[in-house]
């Protein structure tokens, strides 16, 4: 191998189409001919000197070289970020760039915040990308941004964890449902009732469906969907009852338009964490937002008390 003939260019090509298992998703992302990236790719494995990829089936894989030059490019990734975040350094945390990931429950609760901070220092340019646990714990262990808003991460990850905030869970129901109002609930009694599920690899499902196969039930998903907003318009349509984070349904408890139920074990607490990979020198931007969320942290949640009919 003869690695004075990779360029920066194809390593990068190299891990779009790694990280989205195919050539024609990352020529999109690229916004690159499919030609143009087939070549650079074609061209890197030759100076690598073995195959990069094999396909199995539709989806394309890394073979062991192709996982060890990723590793290397990630690296150099890195190295270069450090370098942009070093020279902006120089120049103090006001010219910084801060790359954000938070949880979709968390949206309710961080770009508040992050407005006050971008008030405050005009000159960061900041980036902040939503997503669910599954996805929020893939971008850490590829190291793609500078903080995380998450719950627990994975007990493997290296990573540091600084507490911020609640993130409780509780059941809510359409307002009229029979269980609104009613004391105690057991969580036997709720699990009869159809339930309105988040997608697979979202926190909060997965944190409900421990719970409630801790107490022995399994629950009657009606239906699948993919934000906390599509979830509490089902329930608000009466199609089920469902468990969400506390800060997604503040509006709709105080406008009446959901209730939340009083069930027994209810409400799940969790924290939310501020996460960051071990090792990773955070940037004068993210030293001074990590700061800013502390300060700035939600205390209290009135949407815990369950909705008196
Ligand atoms: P999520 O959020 O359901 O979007 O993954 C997770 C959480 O709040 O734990």
């Amino acid at each position: 191998m003869n690695p004075r003939h990779l360029t920066l260019h194809q390593m990068r090509i190299f891990l779009a189409v790694a990280r989205h298992g195919s050539f024609a998703r990352a020529a999109e992302a690229l916004h690159l001919a499919p030609p143009t990236l087939s070549l650079q790719v074609k061209q890197l494995a030759e100076a690598v000197g073995q195959p990069l990829f094999e396909q199995i089936g539709k989806r394309i894989y890394l073979t062991a070289a192709g996982h060890t030059l990723a590793d290397a490019c990630r690296d150099i990734e890195e190295r270069l970020e450090r370098l942009v975040e070093d020279v902006a350094a120089l120049q103090g945390v006001e010219r910084g760039r801060l790359r954000l990931a938070i949880l979709t429950t968390a949206e309710y609760v961080v770009p508040k915040l992050l407005g006050g901070f971008c008030a405050a220092h005009p000159g960061i340019e900041v980036a902040m990308l939503v997503g669910n646990r599954e996805t929020l714990v893939q971008r850490l262990a590829q190291n793609q941004d500078d903080l995380y808003v998450l719950g627990q991460p994975p007990e493997h990850m290296e990573v540091v964890c600084e507490d911020f905030a609640d993130n409780p869970l509780v059941p809510i129901a359409p307002p009229g449902h029979p269980l609104a109002g009613q004391r105690a609930i057991t969580p036997q009694r709720l699990a009869e009732e159809p339930f309105i599920q988040r997608e697979a690899g979202s926190g909060t499902r997965l944190t409900t469906e421990r719970f409630f196969a801790a107490h022995g039930v399994r629950l009657r998903t009606r239906l699948e969907v993919g934000s906390n907003e599509a979830v509490k318009q089902t329930v608000a349509g009466g199609l089920g009852v469902a468990v969400l984070s506390a800060h997604t349904v503040v509006a709709e408890l105080a406008l009446g338009d959901l209730v939340a139920l009083d069930v027994a074990g209810f409400p799940l607490l969790r924290r939310w964490q501020i996460v960051y990979p071990r090792g990773k020198r955070l940037s004068a931007a993210a030293l001074a937002f990590k700061d800013w969320l502390w300060d700035h942290r939600p205390t209290s949640l009135a949407s815990l008390q369950p909705t008196d009919e």
